[in-house]
C-alpha cells in the first residue's frame, strides 16, 4: 500500500511484489509503451497476436478498417476481413494437436451440490464438441444458422457453443433465468429453429423446470407463426441409471439430487442429448469462415425496451478475448481460474468460455449459488481447486460481506493472486473488503469495466503494474482510446466528468445489431458523431484514472444485470388495472440498484396486496424473476411537463425521498409531487 491521499477511494494500492515479478507487464512504463504501440500501430500490435493463432488463409493487405463517422457513410468495423479461420479449432484442436495439451483439464465442474463434481480435459472436450457438431448437422443446422441455447451452467453449454462455432453456425445463448416470454422474443428475433436445453436444474434449493419454460416459449412462437424443428434436451436431473452419455463416466462421484421431472415431451421435435450423442460420429472437420463472419449473438437490454441482438464476429473477438484474458488475469500455465458468471451473460461468453480456452487455461465452472449450502461456498471452492485467479461481481461481494468475515476467514485462500470485479461500479467499501478480507491484502484487484457490446475489458488495471484506487477501473486496455465528452460533444481535457466514449475500434467490439444495422448506428454512433457512445458517464481524476459513474440513459443495473425502465413498464402496463406507470432506479445495498415502480390505477380498481402480487408476477413472467420491482408506489398521477412528458428526474428524487427537486418550472401539476412524497411505500 502506498501514499494516503485524503479520502479512502483515492488511496493507492500497489501490486503485490510476487505477482509483479512474474507478470507479463511489470511497470507502468512498460504498460504505456505497449499501449502507445497498440494505438499508434494497431496492425502490427494485433498481427503479432494473430500469429499465435491458426488461420486457414490469410489475406495480405489491410488488417483492419472502420468508419465511426455516421455523417460520412455507414458505420462499420472490420478486422482481418478476407482471412479465414475457425474459433473452435483455435480453442481445441490447436491446444490438443499443435500444443499437446490434450490431457490438460479444461474445466473442473462444480455442481450446485458440493458432492456433485466432474472434470473434462481438452481432448474430451474436443471429442464431445465434434460429436455434437455432427448432431447439429443431423438436425439440419447449416453455416450461419442461428441456434438457441437455454442451458444452465453445465459442461454441455460449452460443448453446444463450440459445436456451433465448429460448423459456422451462430449461437444465441439465453440466460436460464429468463422467462418463457423473454425466451420466445429472442427465438423469434433470430428465427432459431433448433434449441438446446436441459430438463431442469437446481439453483440452491430451488428447482427450475427449464424444459417446461421452453415448451411455453414454443407456444408463443407458434402463435407468432414460427415453428421449431428440434429441441435437444440434456438429461441433467433424470435418474442416473438412464443417463449413458459421456458425462456419466466423468461424474463418478456425482450425488446430484435425483429428481424425475416428468419432462414434457413432444416426440415430433424433442430428443435427448445423450441418445443423439451415443449415435454421433466423433470426427467433424471445422468449417473455415471469414474473420468477419458472426460467431454469436447475445441479447442485451435496449433503452426502448426491445432487446438488442449484439453481434460479435470470429477473428477480432478471438484476438480480443484471448488477449484481455492473458493480460488482465495475467494468465500463466498452472493457474486455476474461476469466473462465477453465468454463460448466459457476456462475462460467461468471454471469460468462462472463449478467453480461457483460447489460452489453454484450466477453469472452474460453477453451477450453484454463493450461499448454497452455506455462505462460504466460493471460498470453499477456491480451496478445493487451489484457485489462483477469481472473477466475480460487486453484488456478490456486497451480499457476502453481509454475512461477516468469519465465513471467509475460516478458509485458507492462500492460492489466490488476482481478484476481478465486473458488472457495475464497485463501491470503495466493497473493494476494500474484497482486498483485505478475501485477498488478505496479498492480491491485485482488477475492476474491469466493459459491456456486452465491447466484447471484452476496455478499462481495467493490469495486475502486475497498475497502482489501483478502490472504485476506479483505472486505464484503457491495449487498443482502446477513451474520451469524456460534455453535453455539446466537446472532448474534456484533463480532470472532469462527462459521457464515456471511445474514439477508435478494437478487435473485439460489436459489429452490428442482428438484422438491425440502423439501430446499431442510432444507438451507439448518433449522439456524438465520430465516437462509440457507451451510455455510461465517467470521471477522470487528476492522475488520469477513470471512474465509471453509471448509466446516463434509461437503463438500470440490478445486480449487474442491465434492464431498461421501458421494458419493465411495458410488463406492468399489461395488468388490467394499470393505467399508467413509470419505473426508476433506487439504490440498494446489495444489488447496487433496484426497481422502484410508480403505479396509477384505472378508475374502479383498488390497490391492495393481491394487485401487488399480480404486478410482480407480470414482470417475472414477462422478463424474469431478477427484474421484479422492489417497491411499488401507488399514486393518483405522475409529474409531467406541460407537453405531457413524465419527469423521471423528479420521480428518481421522490423514490430516494430527496426534497431537492431543482427547477420545477416545466412541471404541469405541482400538487402531484406533494402527494407522491406523502404516499411513499411503507416498506422502504
Ligand atoms: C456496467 C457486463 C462500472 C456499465 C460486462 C456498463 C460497470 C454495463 C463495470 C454493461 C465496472 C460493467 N464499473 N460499471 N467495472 N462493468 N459496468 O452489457 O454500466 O451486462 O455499461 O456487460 O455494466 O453491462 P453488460
Amino acid at each position: 500500500m502506498a501514499s494516503k491521499r485524503g479520502d479512502v477511494s483515492n488511496e493507492l494500492y500497489l501490486p503485490n511484489k510476487i505477482i509483479q515479478e512474474n507478470a507479463f507487464v511489470k511497470t507502468m512504463d512498460e504498460y504505456r509503451k505497449l499501449y502507445k504501440r497498440s494505438v499508434e500501430s494497431p496492425e502490427i500490435f494485433w498481427k503479432e497476436i494473430a500469429d499465435e493463432f491458426y488461420w486457414k488463409t490469410e489475406k495480405k493487405g489491410k488488417f483492419f478498417s472502420y468508419n465511426f463517422d455516421i455523417s460520412k457513410g455507414p458505420v462499420y468495423v472490420e478486422w482481418m476481413k478476407g482471412s479465414s479461420t475457425n474459433t473452435c479449432y483455435n480453442l481445441l484442436d490447436r491446444n490438443v494437436i499443435e500444443k499437446g495439451f490434450g490431457d490438460r483439464i479444461a474445466y473442473y465442474w462444480e455442481g450446485n451440490d458440493p458432492d456433485d463434481h466432474a472434470t473434462i480435459t481438452y481432448k474430451e472436450l474436443l471429442r464431445n464438441v465434434c460429436k455434437f457438431a455432427n448432431v447439429l448437422k443431423g438436425k439440419g443446422v447449416k453455416k450461419e444458422d442461428c441456434v438457441a441455447i437455454y442451458l444452465p451452467m453445465i459442461m454441455e453449454v460449452v460443448v453446444a457453443m463450440l459445436a456451433c462455432s465448429r460448423i459456422g453456425a451462430i449461437h444465441s445463448v439465453i440466460f436460464g433465468g429468463f422467462s418463457a416470454q423473454s425466451l420466445a422474443q429472442r427465438i423469434l428475433d433470430a428465427k432459431c429453429t433448433v434449441l438446446i436445453t436441459a430438463d431442469g436444474v437446481w439453483r440452491g434449493t430451488k428447482l427450475l423446470n427449464l424444459k417446461e419454460t421452453v415448451d411455453e416459449a414454443y407456444k408463443i412462437c407458434k402463435e407468432n407463426g414460427h415453428h421449431m424443428k428440434a429441441s435437444i434436451v440434456v438429461k441433467h436431473l433424470g435418474p442416473p441409471e438412464s443417463k449413458e452419455d459421456h458425462l456419466k463416466k466423468i461424474t463418478q462421484q456425482a450425488k446430484r439430487p435425483v429428481y424425475d421431472l416428468k419432462t414434457p415431451w413432444n416426440p415430433d421435435i424433442d430428443c435427448w442429448w445423450h441418445e443423439e450423442m451415443n449415435r454421433a460420429n466423433d470426427i467433424c472437420e471445422p468449417e473455415w469462415v471469414d474473420a468477419e463472419n458472426p460467431l454469436f449473438i447475445l441479447y442485451t437490454s435496449g433503452s426502448t425496451g426491445k432487446p438488442k441482438g449484439v453481434v460479435h464476429t470470429t477473428g477480432g473477438y478471438l484476438l480480443y478475448a484471448a488477449t484481455t484474458f492473458k493480460y488482465v488475469f495475467d494468465y500463466h500455465p498452472g493457474d486455476i481460474y474461476f469466473c462465477t458468471a453465468d454463460v448466459g451473460w457476456i462475462t460467461g461468453h468471454t471469460y468462462v468460455v472463449y478467453g480461457p480456452l483460447a489460452q489453454g487455461a484450466t477453469s472452474v465452472m460453477f453451477e450453484g449459488l454463493p450461499f448454497h449450502p452455506h455462505p462460504g461456498r466460493y471460498w470453499e471452492i477456491i480451496d478445493k481447486y487451489r484457485v489462483t485467479k477469481f472473477y466475480t461481481a460487486p453484488t456478490a461481494v456486497r451480499a457476502l460481506m453481509k454475512y461477516g468475515d468469519s465465513h471467509v476467514t475460516k478458509y485458507d485462500r492462500s492460492s489466490l493472486k488476482i481478484l476481478g470485479s465486473v458488472g457495475e461500479p464497485i463501491n470503495p467499501e466493497a473493494w476494500l473488503w474484497y482486498h483485505k478480507i478475501v485477498g488478505n491484502e496479498q492480491c491485485s484487484i482488477v475492476d474491469t469495466f466493459w459491456q456486452t457490446e465491447t466484447g471484452g475489458h476496455v478499462l481495467t488495471p493490469l495486475p502486475g503494474c497498475t497502482p489501483t484506487k478502490p472504485g476506479s477501473a483505472t486505464f484503457p486496455f491495449f487498443g482502446v482510446v477513451p474520451a469524456l465528452l460534455n453535453d455539446e460533444g466537446k472532448e474534456i481535457q484533463g480532470p472532469g466528468e462527462g459521457y464515456l466514449v471511445f474514439k477508435k475500434p478494437w478487435p473485439g467490439m460489436m459489429r452490428t445489431i442482428y438484422k438491425s444495422h440502423e439501430r446499431f448506428e442510432t444507438t451507439y454512433f448518433e449522439k456524438f458523431i465520430g465516437y462509440y457512445c457507451t451510455g455510461d458517464g465517467a470521471r477522470r481524476d487528476e492522475d488520469g484514472y477513470y471512474w465509471v459513474t453509471g448509466r446516463v440513459d434509461d437503463m438500470l443495473n440490478v445486480s449487474g444485470h442491465l434492464l431498461s425502465t421501458a421494458q419493465v413498464e411495458s410488463a406492468l402496463i399489461e395488468h388490467k388495472a394499470v393505467s399508467e406507470t413509470a419505473v426508476v432506479s433506487h439504490p440498494h445495498s446489495v444489488k447496487g440498484e433496484c426497481l422502484y415502480a410508480f403505479i396509477v390505477l384505472k378508475e374502479g380498481y383498488q390497490f391492495n396486496s393481491d394487485v401487488e402480487k399480480e404486478l410482480r408476477a407480470k414482470v417475472r413472467s414477462k422478463i424474469g424473476p431478477f427484474a421484479s420491482p422492489e417497491f411499488l408506489h401507488h399514486t393518483s398521477g405522475l409529474p409531467k411537463t406541460r407537453s405531457g412528458k413524465i419527469m423521471r428526474r423528479i420521480l428518481r428524487k421522490i423514490a430516494r425521498n430527496d426534497r431537492d427537486l431543482g427547477d420545477l418550472s416545466t412541471l404541469a401539476d405541482p400538487q402531484v409531487v406533494d402527494e407522491l412524497y406523502k404516499t411513499r411505500p411503507k416498506n422502504i
